[in-house]
């Protein structure tokens, strides 16, 4: 179901109603004008909501996200302060340096409305060189611990962000064990499965070097990266917390091995190392790096791979 109501609450939440493709009475009716172009146009691409991009009668556009996919759920069931946290996320990866961050205009408990980017351009070598640049410019904000003030969502799960100062024991505890006690995983994985993730988590030390708590976007798939009407690289739709900087660098490494359409050119991450070194072997590391988001995405019931044979081979690998 498109749930227009909370386009328009959000809409007028960010002062924009009366003025734009929405009944100036401010009825229950979403009320597309004559011109074609104003009727808000349904943007593709995302896991877990539905973005609209809303023109204004001065020819700029906000775009608007709210809780659910077409003809699945409901915006009113949206978990409890996901736009707040999502929101907060912007602004806490606004770095100097770094990425275009959209802006927020209006944060309600069923949607967001915010700043309208354009596409990623996939093939465009100095738009991903300007890209590895910013995050390597993001991941130079650090902490001394890893977690963050308030745990978020990554899709719509929690994503737990209880401080620690053992990197190692945070992504344990905090990006794999968690994931164990969402039914889906239960039922997808075997007892020896589970005993293979514990006997990672207690490999950790020796599997990954350590590295300094950064702040990292969190859900870094290719899909989340936009661009500026002037081609600078932007970001949207963050699960932000400290922790490794591979993490990022692991999702849109595996994501491009995964699908290859969506593959980030070589230059990203070669421009990413010419500002901040990356500790040898990332690559070989990252589908242990992007373990978490595998077993997200099972704990989501996502059906696009056979996400459980992913966990499976990096289970034989480094247990
Ligand atoms: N500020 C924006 N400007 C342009 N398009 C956007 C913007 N925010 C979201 N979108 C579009 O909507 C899609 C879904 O938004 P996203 O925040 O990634 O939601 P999800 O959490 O469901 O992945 C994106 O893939 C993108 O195509
Ligand atoms: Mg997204």
């Amino acid at each position: 179901m498109t749930d227009l109501p909370a386009v328009r609450e959000a809409l007028a939440a960010a002062g924009l109603t009366g003025a734009g493709p929405f009944d100036r009475s401010g009825s229950a009716r979403l009320t597309p004008r004559d011109d074609p172009d104003q009727s808000p146009e349904m943007l593709a691409g995302g896991d877990n909501s539905t973005a609209w991009r809303v023109r204004r009668p001065d020819g700029s556009a906000v775009v608007v996200k709210a809780f659910g996919k077409p003809g699945g759920l409901d915006s009113t069931a949206a978990p409890d302060d996901l736009f707040e946290v999502e929101a907060q996320g912007l602004a806490a990866l606004r770095i100097p340096g770094g990425f275009v961050i959209p802006d927020v205009l209006a944060v309600t408990p069923h949607a967001l409305v915010l700043q309208s980017l354009l596409p990623r351009p996939h093939d465009d070598v100095g738009f991903w060189e300007r890209a590895g640049h910013a995050l390597a410019a993001t991941h130079g904000v650090t902490d001394s611990c890893f977690g963050w003030h308030r745990d978020g969502w990554l899709g719509s799960l929690r994503q737990e962000n209880g401080w620690h100062e053992d990197g190692h024991a945070f992504y344990a505890t905090h990006r794999i064990l968690r994931y164990l006690k969402e039914s889906p995983v239960d039922a997808a994985l075997t007892a020896e499965d589970r005993a293979g993730l514990h006997r990672i988590c207690q490999r950790l030390p020796q599997l990954i070097p350590p590295a300094p708590a950064t702040i990292t976007h969190g859900d870094l798939a290719p899909a989340n990266v936009m661009a500026t009407p002037d081609g600078r690289p932007a970001l949207i739709d963050p699960a932000v917390s400290f922790t490794w900087p591979e993490v990022d660098l692991s999702m849109l490494y595996w994501v491009g091995l995964a699908w290859p359409g969506a593959r980030v050119p070589d230059r990203f991450f070669d421009a990413y190392a010419e500002r901040r070194p990356i500790a040898d072997g990332w690559r070989d590391r990252a589908p242990l790096l992007h373990l978490r988001e595998l077993l997200s995405l099972i704990a989501h019931g996502d059906q696009r791979r056979d996400f459980v044979a992913d966990v499976r081979h990096i289970i034989r690998v480094f247990r």
